[in-house]
């Protein structure tokens, strides 16, 4: 059973979900990780999302969803430009690295630059480099959407997070 939901086709027009019900929601959609990385200023910038979606493939394009607050907003704003690194499932500690506030996670992590001089992560499962192609406010957060300029796969699997915990993609169904 569903509980405090309301599942009604006619909620009531004033009818609102409280943050708390939403955050419980969403923990039960699994998500595969990503970092999200950017050059500025001669600085290599990133942090861990999850929000990230496909937006169509013609012209191939995403969007991704970024807290104002997080320092990589200010940097993808006016760079204009970045990656989207699936981080495999063997990469659990380039995950957790990227979502704290630690000076130069970049550091100590092997990456490399993209043509157009972007970070990328090596040993990822997949990337898509992007373009910014329109940006828009909602709440707290940014939606930034890209236009794919390069990509590529690796074959190796993705590390998820459901529940609040990273996981790793069953191997039989
Ligand atoms: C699994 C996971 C997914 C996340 N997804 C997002 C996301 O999609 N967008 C976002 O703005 N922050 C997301 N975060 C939070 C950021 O990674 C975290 O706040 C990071 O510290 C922000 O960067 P900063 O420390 O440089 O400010 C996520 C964190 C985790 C652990």
């Amino acid at each position: 059973m569903i509980d405090e939901l309301r599942l009604s086709n006619s909620p009531a027009p004033s009818a609102q979900v409280d943050s708390d019900t939403f955050r419980r929601v969403m923990r039960s959609l699994a998500g595969t990780v990503t970092v999200i990385s950017t050059e500025n200023d001669g600085g290599l910038h990133g942090f861990t999302a999850t929000a990230v979606c496909s937006v169509c493939a013609e012209p191939p394009t995403i969007l991704i969803v970024v807290n104002r607050s997080a320092r990589t907003h200010a940097h993808i704003s006016r760079r204009q430009a970045f990656v989207v690194n699936v981080v495999a499932e063997d990469q659990r500690s380039v995950a957790e690295k990227f979502s704290t506030k630690e000076n130069d996670p970049f550091g100590a992590i092997p990456h490399s630059l993209t043509v157009n001089r972007v970070p990328m992560i090596d040993n990822s499962s997949a990337y898509l480099e992007c373009q910014v192609c329109d940006m828009r406010d909602v709440g707290t957060h940014t939606i930034f959407i890209g236009r794919i300029v390069n990509a590529g796969v690796s074959g190796k699997a993705p590390l998820l997070y459901y529940d609040g915990q990273y996981s790793k993609l069953p191997t039989t169904v």
